[in-house]
């Protein structure tokens, strides 16, 4: 089963964005899928960067949309994704520098603040960028 699955809840209705959403659910279930497969240090690290950096581009995709219509929460939003940003990057240096290990609660970690930024974060964009013309 994987660990997290896309859902209409989880749609902000903004098709690009469910599109993005939907790709970081795929990493984070390919990262628990290579965990419980016992796969090799280098095999998880390379996912770790994979979701690190995509989930990088997805940020500054809704930062760039948010600044081009002048969305009025952009600055508490761009904060919160400064800070998953940065906590992830440091699971990943400490992972690749062997100093932690990655565990379950590492991906209930990221499932569920993925799952609540999208649900209650994101989701206050939808009648905004709906109102601004984006589909
Ligand atoms: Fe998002
Ligand atoms: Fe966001």
């Amino acid at each position: 089963m994987p660990m997290m699955e896309w859902s209409d809840k989880l749609s902000v209705k903004i098709s690009v964005f469910d599109g993005e959403h939907k790709k970081l659910i795929l990493l984070i279930n390919k990262l628990a899928d290579a965990m419980s497969q016992g796969q090799g240090h280098q095999a998880l690290d390379d996912i770790l960067i994979e979701l690190v950096d995509y989930t990088k581009y997805h940020f500054s995709h809704e930062e760039e949309s948010m600044q081009k219509y002048n969305y009025p929460d952009f600055a508490s939003h761009k904060l919160m994704h400064e800070d998953f940003v940065s906590k992830v990057g440091e699971t990943k240096d400490k992972y690749e520098k062997g100093i932690i290990s990655l565990s379950v609660s590492t991906l209930n970690y990221l499932t569920s603040w993925v799952q609540n930024h999208i649900m209650k974060t994101d989701a206050n964009y939808t009648d905004f960028f709906t109102k601004a013309g984006l589909k």
